[in-house]
């Protein structure tokens, strides 16, 4: 049976129905999945136990899966999965000055995943263990609309440049104090250039941005940080975005190559907030 799609805000987000823990992921299947990703650039699966293993299934049926940098976040028996929780290994909640709140808080900034990657990832999927009752909403907006609404003086500066995106930058930008990153880390995230309108397989364009922007290639730091801001803010526009409320046992699979998202503040030192994510990553370079 083919799966039905319903949209959940004009043309952007879709609930995917249909779609059961024992459905085999052959080739058909996985083609709806991958269209509908493109089409809708945020999927929804609500109240669907995933277990850990069916969730790296699910990534792989996508592509390959990204390990992430933050090794003490890898889950201890898959490390493509990345514990995002604000427990840490003893169960308490953190302080919200600690660095794992501070990380998690720094994703309170928009962004796509990876773009500071020379092939970034291709989607998101983050799976809720355990989500608090209010705030920890997840936002998403769409790059593709953002870039056709654009003021036709921004269009042209997009148009015409390109952002620089560094993990290390953005890492530094965090909210709060993080721990030194070591070296050896470091030195596998150098900062990679992406032009600032991305055009997809299907011909469509959407703006590529978010948090681990640094500058505008060529382009004085605090002037194309300016631009930047300024882009941001019309891309941002209520009219673009899709606000996911979640409930446990929601998984949420976002395209990052049209989409950017952010975290919606929450009482982190006070509420548990337990999601596991992976990310699939992508297979050729940002056009
Ligand atoms: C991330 C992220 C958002 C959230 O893990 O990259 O942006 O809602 N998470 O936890
Ligand atoms: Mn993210």
């Amino acid at each position: 049976m083919p799966l039905a799609f319903d949209v959940l805000e004009e043309g952007f987000g879709a609930e995917i129905q249909g779609l059961r823990e024992t459905d085999s992921l052959g080739p058909a299947l996985v083609d709806e999945l991958r269209k509908g990703l493109a089409d809708f650039g945020v999927l929804l699966i609500r109240n669907e136990e995933i277990t850990p293993e069916r969730l790296v299934q699910l990534g792989n049926a996508f592509g390959e899966l990204e390990i992430l940098p933050e090794p003490e976040k890898r889950h201890p028996d898959h490390p493509e999965i990345f514990n995002l929780s604000n427990l840490r290994d003893d169960g308490q909640v953190v302080d919200y000055e600690e660095p794992q709140s501070v990380f998690l808080r720094g994703t309170e900034r928009w962004h796509t995943d990876s773009s500071f990657r020379n092939i970034p990832c291709l989607c998101t999927m983050l799976y809720a263990v355990e989500v608090p009752e209010n705030g920890g909403e997840t936002q998403f907006a769409n790059m593709i609309a953002a870039l056709e609404g654009l003021p036709s003086d921004l269009r042209e500066v997009v148009n015409q440049n390109r952002l620089v995106h560094s993990y290390v930058f953005s890492r530094a930008n965090n909210p709060g104090r993080m721990d030194p990153m070591s070296p050896e880390e470091e030195a596998k995230y150098p900062p990679v250039t992406h032009p600032w309108v991305r055009t997809h397989a299907d011909g469509r364009q959407s703006l590529y941005m978010g948090g681990h922007v640094s500058h505008v290639e060529g382009m004085d730091v605090n002037e194309g940080r300016e631009l930047v801001e300024l882009v941001l803010q019309e891309a941002t526009r209520p009219e673009f975005i899709y606000e996911h409320r979640w409930a446990d046992n929601d998984l949420v699979i976002w395209d990052n190559r049209s989409t950017l998202h952010r975290l919606r503040p929450y009482d982190i030192s006070n509420t548990r907030r337990v999601m596991r994510r992976i990310t699939v990553a992508g297979t050729e370079p940002v056009i």
